[in-house]
């Protein structure tokens, strides 16, 4: 089962990979991770990288198509995957239908997260992440809230907030957002596999919404 999800800057989409991940037991891949993984390295693309992504900017199709060919090309995807992240322009999502026909597979749910702006600005401003396990939390919210200030629940590392999670980057990003990937949702809709997956308060609830839309475990 392969899923896409298709949401604004901090709609969940981390959040209920996680737990789509554990629950249907598919592996997640988010190009934001995969791209903040290659910001480690200390060379000039690196840099230029970086400095796009703490303004909210779109890193090149080129680029990312050639990451996503090789995460897709090169992992043990058996049970199916999630893309968080990816494809986020019309370009994007073009290209990878065509390399999904080269690979002979399919999209099954492109699920649409709803919600509106002001509580995505509440998120991406009280976001942490633990440095070690990449767990997510919020300090705004009690029921994303570490149990322990600061420290992960789940690994007891330390939590991190990211370089673009200021209201400058967000406005930047959601802008994109408007302009570069709500197009894709008419774009699935007109595949027929566009579900629109209803705003609720906690990250479980959205997820019974998810269940709801998939089913129970797929064999
Ligand atoms: P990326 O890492 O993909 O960032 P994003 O799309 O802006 O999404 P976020 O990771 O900010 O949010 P999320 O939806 O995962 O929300 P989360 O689960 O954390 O991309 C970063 C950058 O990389 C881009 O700006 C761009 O430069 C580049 N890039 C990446 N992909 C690209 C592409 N395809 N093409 C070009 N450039 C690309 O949740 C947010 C917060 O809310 C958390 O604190 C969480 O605890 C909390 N929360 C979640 N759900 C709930 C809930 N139901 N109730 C209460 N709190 C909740």
């Amino acid at each position: 089962m392969n899923i896409i999800l298709l949401a604004p800057p901090a709609a969940g989409k981390g959040t209920q990979s996680a737990l789509l991940e554990n629950y249907y037991q598919l592996c997640h891949i988010s190009t934001g991770d995969l791209l903040r993984d290659a910001l480690k390295q200390d060379t000039e693309e690196a840099k230029e990288l970086k400095e796009i992504m703490a303004q909210g900017k779109l890193v090149s199709d080129e680029m990312i198509l050639k990451l996503i060919e090789n995460t897709l090309t090169t992992s043990n995807l058996k049970n199916g995957y999630i893309l968080d992240g990816f494809p986020r322009t019309l370009k994007q999502a073009i290209d990878y239908d065509n390399l999904l026909k080269k690979m002979n597979q399919k999209i099954d749910y492109v699920l649409c997260l709803d919600i509106d702006k002001e509580i995505l600005k509440k998120r991406i401003v009280g976001r942490l992440l633990c440095k070690n396990c990449g767990a997510i939390y919020n300090e705004y919210f009690e029921v994303s809230r570490p149990k322990e200030e600061g420290i992960c629940d789940k690994c007891g590392f330390s939590l991190i907030k990211r370089e673009d999670d200021n209201e400058e980057s967000f406005e930047n990003r959601y802008d994109l957002y408007l302009k570069e990937t709500y197009p894709l949702i008419e774009y699935y809709q007109s595949k027929g596999n566009l579900y629109h997956v209803p705003f609720a308060d906690t990250p479980n609830q959205v997820f019974e919404e998810i269940k709801s839309i998939i089913g129970d475990k797929h064999d």
